[in-house]
């Protein structure tokens, strides 16, 4: 077969690289077909753009096998590139050859109209085919490739960290656990499941961050990035929350809360700048059929500055906001989504950083400002999706890391010798962050469900495909 000589939709109708008049061939799959007397309309997708292009068949008869092409059929289409009669479109194709490849009957759950969101993730194996679903999946490609190109061109060194990890870098506990032990006769020793005869001899998880050892990097080569899955055993079934999911984390070395800031907003610009000009039907499309004025929203945002607000005055703002917050504000209080919401939707109508946020409501690693009190961490807020950025100017003082780590109830401190270790030898000040991509993607797209921007989600009670 000759599959090596066709001709992508989108070399045809995204970069205009097709002469009038030649001969091309088309492989891929059937959205439509309608068939008359005289001419039989073809309109089919093949996953390389967003557009269908049509293939015109005259004197239909010539072609029996049309009777077999439904909708989601497999074809392979010849004929001769002709400039459209029809509106919409600039170009369809004259077909003089026709062969079905994969035949798809009446059952094909895809057949033309508008699905709901929860049938589509019943049937995630199919969704790609669908107008939103290859949008979204080609927007998760290009962003991919943005964020290496974002950090390979300013001078950051892509890292690996570890996806099995024996440490808890969030401290917050919802850890994958990954062991060989048979479940059902589990070696013990004292009374207790004896760790000691597990696969890596201690008990082990699936990281849930690769900063800590993203830190050991970013103290030798300067400025380091990730970019992995991570994965989070919490058991809250959110639109926002996946327990595996896409981080991006940048570290720096030489750096403090206010680089760490600018780097979060211009990256994040970055990206949407990169959306807006790499994928222009993908977010025309979410614009007109996902969230209304996304792509006229991104462009704003683009031209604008963040705002940046210490968390105390995010508090005051929210506390004489006179709302009803399902959850009561005070200083100190872990903020809610709702409380996000408010800042961001309601008061600034743009993403927002919070920074210096309670000591007690960090993790360990973060630095401890002169009021006792606070830390330098910082979130990234934006409207509708709410936290997409955490992040922190590390602590480099040894003794004082060692305090909150025993105070945050660290009970091994010698297990995370190492990590000490860059504090004990030529520490300097040094922050990062970590970007949810799936998170990002939901802004960026305007889908309302993180389930609906990675192709196969896993989430509490699901883990199908
Ligand atoms: O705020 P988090 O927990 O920060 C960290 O993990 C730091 N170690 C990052 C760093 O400083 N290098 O997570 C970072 C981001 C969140 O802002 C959010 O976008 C995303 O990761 N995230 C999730 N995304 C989807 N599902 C979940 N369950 C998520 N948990 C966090
Ligand atoms: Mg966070």
């Amino acid at each position: 077969m000759d599959y090596a000589t066709r001709t992508k939709i989108a070399t045809i109708l995204i970069d205009d690289r097709v002469p009038v008049d030649s001969p091309v061939t088309i492989l891929g799959w059937v959205r439509t077909v309608r068939t008359g007397k005289e001419v039989a309309f073809l309109e089919v997708n093949d996953g390389s753009c967003m557009k269908n292009v049509q293939g015109v068949v005259n004197q239909p008869e010539r072609f029996p096998i049309l009777d077999k092409i439904l909708t989601g059929a497999a074809i392979r289409m010849k004929g001769k590139l002709v400039a459209s009669a029809g509106k919409g479109q600039k170009y369809e194709v004259a077909v003089d050859g026709l062969d079905l490849v994969g035949e798809a009957d009446a059952t094909f759950p895809l057949q033309k109209k508008r699905h709901s969101m929860e049938f589509l993730r019943d049937i995630a194996h199919l969704r790609p085919r669908t107008n939103t679903f290859g949008a979204v999946n080609r927007l998760r490609s290009k962003l991919a490739f943005a964020i290496h190109k974002y950090y390979q061109e300013r001078g950051f060194f892509y890292i690996h960290t570890p996806i099995i990890s024996a440490s808890d870098c969030e401290g917050a506990g919802n850890l994958f656990r990954v062991t060989t032990v048979d479940l059902h006769h589990p070696p013990m020793k004292d009374g207790r499941l004896d760790w000691d005869a597990d696969f890596f001899g201690t008990e082990a998880y699936l990281t849930v961050s690769g900063q800590l050892e993203g830190e050991l990097l970013a103290t030798a080569l300067g400025d380091i990035y990730t970019f992995g899955p991570t994965f989070r055993a919490e058991n809250s079934n959110t639109a926002r929350h996946a327990a595996e999911f896409w981080m991006i984390e940048p570290e720096m070395a030489w750096a403090e809360l206010e680089d760490n800031m600018n780097l979060a907003e211009d990256f994040l610009k970055f990206l949407f700048r990169y959306a807006l000009d790499q994928c222009k039907d993908e977010m025309d499309f979410f614009s007109q059929w996902v969230d209304p004025g996304v792509r006229e929203t991104l462009e704003g945002i683009v031209q604008s500055k963040f705002e940046r607000l210490p968390y105390s005055e995010a508090i005051r703002i929210l506390e004489r906001s006179g709302e009803k917050f399902e959850y009561p504000v005070s200083w100190g209080i872990d903020m809610q989504s709702e409380h996000e919401r408010y800042l961001t939707e309601r008061t600034f109508k743009k993403p927002v950083i919070v920074y210096d946020y309670p000591e007690e409501i960090k993790a360990f690693y973060m630095r401890l400002n002169d009021d006792g009190k606070t830390v330098r961490a910082m979130d990234v807020l934006v409207p509708k999706v709410g936290e997409i950025i955490g992040g922190s100017q590390r602590e480099e003082r040894f003794d004082i890391l060692v305090d909150r780590m025993k105070k945050k109830g660290i009970e091994n401190v010698e297990a995370y010798s190492w990590y000490l270790d860059i504090r004990r030898y030529g520490s300097v000040p040094h922050a990062g962050f970590g970007l949810g991509f799936e998170r990002a993607l939901m802004y960026i797209s305007g889908m309302g469900n993180i389930r609906d921007v990675v192709p196969f989600p896993r989430v509490p009670r699901w883990a199908k495909f």
